[in-house]
């Protein structure tokens, strides 16, 4: 039952940094400093062709999202509501919100590195996607943690 309404949603900016990182680390899936960190989203938050919105509350940030278009794929890289503001629509109103953004952008299809469960603490989400219209692909997503070898860092 989605109860938000989508005039909540507006683009991240500096300021909510702190609260986003919070939200994430509520929900136990702040990860790496690298990626989930106020550096990084702040680099991240730079760059035109990402999308970064949060959802207001009365007096805090109720959720976010964050994504990307790379001119051909447009992926949702992370979402996550305040545990206390799930099941409230807040969620929906965000992917909603964020393909608007990619279709004004030219995206034809929208993906999403979606948390499936398996990871310690966290939730699988493939539900909420699935009733956001997204449907499971045959694929795996593989990470090189090492692209940083001895000759870089010299
Ligand atoms: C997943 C998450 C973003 C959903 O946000 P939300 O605001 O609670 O979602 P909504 O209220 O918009 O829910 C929309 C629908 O999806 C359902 N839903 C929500 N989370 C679900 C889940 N984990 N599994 C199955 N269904 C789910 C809701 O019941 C609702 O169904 P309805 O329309 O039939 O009532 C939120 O639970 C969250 O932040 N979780 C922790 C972080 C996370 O797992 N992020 C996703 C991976 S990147």
């Amino acid at each position: 039952m989605t109860t938000q309404s989508n005039t909540g949603i507006r683009r991240a900016t500096f300021d909510d940094l702190d609260a986003v990182v919070d939200i994430t680390k509520a929900n136990k899936h702040y990860w790496t400093p690298e990626v989930d960190g106020k550096e990084a989203l702040a680099r991240f938050l730079e760059r035109n062709s990402n999308v970064f919105l949060v959802s207001d509350g009365e007096s805090e940030i109720l959720g976010f999202i964050v994504g990307s278009w790379d001119g051909a794929r447009a992926i949702i890289h992370k979402i996550s509501v305040r545990p206390d503001a799930h099941g409230q629509g807040v969620g929906t109103c965000l992917v909603e919100s964020a393909i608007d953004e990619f279709k004004e952008m030219g995206a034809p299809t929208v993906g999403v590195t979606a948390a499936d469960g398996a990871r310690e603490g966290e939730n699988d989400s493939t539900g909420f996607w699935n009733k956001a219209g997204f449907r499971l692909i045959p694929a795996k997503l593989m990470i090189n943690f090492d692209i940083w070898d001895d000759e870089d860092e010299n």
